[in-house]
């Protein structure tokens, strides 16, 4: 084996998960961050980790409110959700601009993004600063899926956004 950066590592493992993080603040703003470092962390209670970046917008409205939802879009907001992670909403409508619809959640303030293979409402249980990120804890509060939907993952690394066929 030969030496990499973590950049190649991570190139390596794609296709990398991928969800929305959608937050709303106490303004009301709804705003909606490309996500791939997210991991399931518990079955009992159901609990989910994500690491957002310190630079973001998202992170401080999580701190702020408590809650977010996590959607897993399918194949046809493939444009809009990678759109989401290249400009933050600390200065853009993102929620508005790219055309995303969203359906209001049972246990949460932000919303679901509608069109989604899956989507998870989160509170937050607890939180660990991790080097220029931090990482967020949450308990899912309630899940929601559409079987008929393709979620999408992120390949080279986080550069596309891909569904995939499963070949048996
Ligand atoms: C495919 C993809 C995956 C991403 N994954 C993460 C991630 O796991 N954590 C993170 O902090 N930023 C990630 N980003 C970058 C953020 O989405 C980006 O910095 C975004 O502008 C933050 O939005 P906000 O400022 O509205 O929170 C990803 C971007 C893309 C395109």
């Amino acid at each position: 084996m030969e030496k990499v950066s973590i950049n190649e590592a991570q190139k390596i493992t794609s296709p990398n998960p991928f969800a929305l993080v959608t937050t709303k603040n106490t303004d009301g703003k709804v705003n909606v961050m490309a996500l791939s470092w997210w991991t399931y962390a518990s079955n009992h209670p159901a609990t989910v980790a994500i690491c957002t970046s310190d630079r973001g917008f998202t992170g401080g409205v999580i701190k702020e409110t408590g809650e977010f939802t996590l959607s897993m879009p399918g194949e046809s907001l493939r444009e809009q959700a990678f759109m989401c992670g290249t400009c933050s909403g600390r200065d853009r409508d993102k929620a508005g601009e790219f055309g995303l619809e969203f359906e209001d959640s049972e246990t949460v303030g932000a919303p679901r993004v509608k069109d989604s293979a899956l989507a998870l409402e989160c509170k937050l249980t607890g939180s660990v600063p991790v080097g220029d990120h931090t990482m967020y804890i949450a308990e899912v509060t309630a899940v929601f899926a559409d079987r008929e939907k393709r979620p999408v993952f992120a390949a080279e690394g986080y550069r596309k956004l891909r569904a995939f066929e499963v070949i048996e």
